[in-house]
């Protein structure tokens, strides 16, 4: 099936007893067991069912599938946001003393995961000085468990080379972990490209209303956890917390996704409530054709800002100048996303006055809504880093950040030019020309 049909179909069929359409929304913390064998059965992970919402839900089930069917992996586990779903994807491959070798260019708080909070676990991020592969390849070493790597970043917009960067981590025995929550997989689908591991915020594009956080962690089925059981020894030997369960073996192509959910989802929480699950299904019924308004949107609003005096630059994928352009071409089908940033002439104060005069288009540190949203990352998303650091992350002083939601073009360009004249009026370019 196509990305469109998978949306709206994947993973549910009307239930047999009530045949009910949509979804229902499983609102229980727990489920009876026939007898006490078949409660052990559901412990040992032996019979397929459920037993308790902190492991699993129906709804949550149905999420589950639709999205790793969307991703093409093997299984998924939806999770109550972004911030948790990148949490566990880490530590389900990295124990004490291991490194996560990660682009510079990350969500801000990501980056404060692999840089402040992960270390205090014995879990090191290693940045690149950049998303280039052999920037990458240099951090790693014996103790590396996995590169990582957002598939366009938030909010650099840098689309990057996963095929070569899932080469390299290969080459190294360690997987590929992407965060596809900007792209989503009707842009782009990593695992055709060797990624192993897709992580997303379901609360953005996929969820598309801006009303529900939800996160999900897909297994692509193709890291063999086995082959490398000295590197992998939490897959390969026998877990003491689960009955001497050992994961490569039991599992197999699914033991990734498995263990995060037997383990880490099991004992830490950060579930998603069966009523967020049915909501985000709800959004992601119609994200294909959300995502093809956006990208439309996004390019008339660039092309609009490339061409006004009073913008200093625009940082959009979609021009042939772009220095992502190809991989826009390769990895995108020259979908450019309609997450971008641009400055405008007379620096930060202008840029702030530009933000202030906005009607339209909301001021909130959020993207992937319906809405069209402005964020300033240096004083909101990135504030947590320092200057250079920022600059690294592809965010400077005067930094706009832009997701261009799906109502009429005019409607959002009208607005941005009456904040621009606020900002920068034309008469004053004029006197200074
Ligand atoms: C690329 C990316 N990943 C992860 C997250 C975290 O998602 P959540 O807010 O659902 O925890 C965000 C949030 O903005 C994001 O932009």
């Amino acid at each position: 099936m196509r990305n469109e049909t998978i949306a709206i179909h994947a993973g549910y069929e009307p239930e047999a007893t009530t045949h009910a359409v949509a979804v229902p929304i499983y609102q229980t913390a727990a489920y009876s067991f026939d007898s006490a064998d078949h409660g052990a059965a559901l412990f040992n992970l032996e019979a397929e069912g459920f037993r308790y919402s902190r492991i699993a839900n129906p709804t949550s089930a149905v999420l589950e599938k639709r999205i790793a069917e969307l991703e093409g992996g093997v299984g998924a586990l939806a999770v109550a946001t972004g911030q948790a779903a990148l949490h566990f994807a880490f530590v389900n491959v990295a124990d004490h003393g291991g490194n996560i070798v990660s682009v510079p260019q990350l969500y801000g708080t990501t980056h404060t995961l692999l840089s402040h909070i992960l270390p205090r676990q014995g879990i090191t991020g290693r940045f690149a000085e950049s998303d280039k592969p052999d920037a990458i390849e240099k951090l790693i070493d014996e103790n590396t468990r996995a590169v990582f790597a957002e598939t366009i970043g938030n909010p650099a917009g840098n689309v990057c080379d996963i095929e070569a960067l899932a080469k390299i981590a290969h080459a190294h025995g360690v997987p590929l972990i992407v965060d596809n929550t900007v792209a989503t997989p009707i842009l782009l689908k990593p695992f055709d490209y060797g990624a192993d591991i897709a992580v997303h915020s379901l609360t953005k594009f996929l969820g598309g209303h801006g009303t529900t956080l939800g996160g999900a962690i897909v297994d692509s089925g193709n890291f063999p956890w086995a082959k490398y059981a000295d590197r992998f020894p939490a897959y390969n030997k026998p877990d003491a917390s689960y009955h001497g369960l050992v994961y490569a073996e039991r599992f197999g192509r699914t033991a990734y996704i498995e263990r995060a959910r037997s383990v880490y989802q099991r004992t830490m929480g950060s579930v998603l409530s069966p009523f967020n699950a049915f909501l985000l299904l709800q959004g992601i019924e119609t994200v294909a054709l959300r995502m093809e308004r956006h990208v439309e949107n996004a390019r008339k609003v660039a092309e609009f800002l490339r061409d006004d005096p009073r913008v200093a630059w625009v940082n959009y994928t979609g021009f042939s100048d772009s220095p992502y352009y190809p991989f826009v071409q390769k990895y995108l089908d020259g979908n450019a996303s309609s997450l971008f940033t641009f400055g405008i002439k007379g620096g930060m104060e202008a840029g702030k006055t530009f933000y202030d005069a906005l009607k339209l288009i909301t001021r909130l540190v959020n993207i992937g809504d319906a809405k069209s949203l402005a964020c300033h990352p240096a004083s909101t998303t990135h504030r947590q880093m320092s200057v250079e650091q920022q600059r690294a992350a592809g965010v400077l002083p005067e930094t706009i950040r832009l997701s261009i939601g799906i109502e009429h073009s005019s409607d959002i360009i009208e607005d941005i030019d009456q904040a621009l004249e606020k900002a920068c009026p034309s008469s004053r370019l004029q006197a200074a020309e």
